[in-house]
């Protein structure tokens, strides 16, 4: 057994219509003025943003609007929400969309008690305050709505690092699976791919706790499941529904509970995301993790062939990450580096990127050389 800590403060508004309980919500809080997080403009098509803004004006709420966060989610517009939020003299901070979307709003909310925000992410400056932070969330994906991680792309340094601060848990995370019909469909495999790339991170570096191993499998084929009907009928409010709910599950800490977690595919899939800004999240992890899985599984045979056995129904490890592949052929992820359109002269440097702070992972320690390995694998 291992001892663990289990924390989940957000209060999460799940269901059809909730969105309009922003205002109250905020208002329990005694938060006067907030800072409104968004991202390219997709919550002005759909009707959230109106949603939201009525709920504000109900509520008696004062805002002031940061557009234009981008997906893999840039320092630049932090700082900018940074001054922002100084000028106008928030005491809230409301993101409204996506992973992107919520990691700058959560840079925000702490980095303004910072003296350097990125020293944060660097380890070299700790945060000791933050603001509250209110979610609305548009896109299921990285668990960020309950959760208290957050990662940023330092554009000059190319650095994608993540942060994490018991601080910046969203107080209220309002979960409408109805608002996500909107999505590209490349945007909902991404993120089905990113909630099981979560779990898989936990799961494969276990062996300790049963409980969790089950709930993990049961949340792989929960997303899979929801996934394929949604692939046949992107309407489907149930699928929306269960997707969204095990993506959230899949990093709120129930996936991770006793397990040390691994991350290389995920410091990675970053490294590729710092220098190719144009790749998904989701989508590098559809190219890195069979990779990785085909790199290290002999590291900890008993839990991937537990995975093989319980998730894809054969003994047999590789043919297990074959199943994960067309998994995600089906939903027409990319499945190699090529697809990514990276070259192959690329990899060194991904690599260095992906090891500048240290070796990766849990299962097996990946150096740069095996890191080089396992893109080659993905090529
Ligand atoms: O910018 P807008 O116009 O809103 O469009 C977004 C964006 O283009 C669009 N979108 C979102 N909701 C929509 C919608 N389009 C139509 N209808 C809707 N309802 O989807 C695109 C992707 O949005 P983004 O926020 O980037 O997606 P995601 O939630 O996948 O976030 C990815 C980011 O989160 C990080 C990733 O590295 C990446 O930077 N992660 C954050 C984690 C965390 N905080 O715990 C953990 C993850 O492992 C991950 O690293
Ligand atoms: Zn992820």
């Amino acid at each position: 057994m291992i001892n663990f800590t289990f924390y989940t403060p957000t209060r999460v508004l799940f269901g059809v219509g909730r969105i309009k309980e922003v205002g109250s919500e905020i208002k329990k809080s005694n938060v006067k003025k907030v800072l409104l997080v968004a991202g390219g403009g997709s919550i002005k098509k759909n009707g959230v943003y109106d949603t939201v803004i009525a709920s504000l004006q109900e509520q008696g709420i004062d805002w002031v609007e940061l557009w234009g966060v981008v997906p893999n989610p840039v320092l630049s517009k932090v700082m900018e929400g940074i001054s922002l939020a100084k000028e106008s003299g928030v005491d809230g901070v409301l993101a409204v969309g996506g992973g992107s979307v919520i990691d700058t709003a959560k840079a925000i909310a702490s980095g303004i008690y910072l003296d350097d925000v990125w020293a944060s992410f660097l380890g070299k400056e700790k945060i000791k305050q933050a603001l509250p932070l209110f979610v609305v969330l548009t896109i299921s994906a990285t668990g960020s709505e309950c959760n208290g991680n957050f990662v940023i792309t330092n554009e000059e340094t190319k650095q994608k690092l993540g942060n994490h601060s018991p601080l910046v848990y969203p107080k209220v995370s309002i979960i409408d699976p109805s608002v996500q019909r909107t999505l590209p469909w490349n945007q909902t495999a991404n993120g089905a791919c990113d909630a099981l790339s979560h779990i898989m991170e936990s799961y494969f570096s276990g062996g300790g706790n049963e409980t969790t191993l089950y709930v993990d499998e049961a949340l792989t084929k929960a997303i899979i499941d929801a996934t394929d009907k949604l692939m046949l009928n992107e309407d489907d409010l149930e699928a929306r529904a269960n997707l969204a709910w095990a993506a959230t599950l899949a990093l709120n800490g129930v996936s991770a509970a006793q397990l040390k977690g691994d991350w290389a595919s995920h410091d990675i899939e970053h490294a590729i995301s710092a220098l190719h800004p144009e790749v998904a999240h989701g989508a590098g992890l559809a190219v890195v993790f069979p990779a990785w899985i085909t790199h290290v599984w002999k590291e900890n045979e008993p839990t991937f062939r537990r995975w093989a056995r319980n998730v894809w129904d054969t003994d047999d490890v590789l043919t297990a990450v074959e199943r994960l592949k067309s998994t995600y052929k089906r939903w027409g992820l990319p499945i190699s580096l090529r697809e990514l359109n990276l070259e192959k002269s690329e990899i060194p440097a991904i690599a260095q990127n992906a090891t500048q702070l240290g070796k990766l992972g849990t299962v097996k320690e990946l150096a740069q050389e095996d890191v080089e390995k396992i893109l080659e694998i993905a090529y």
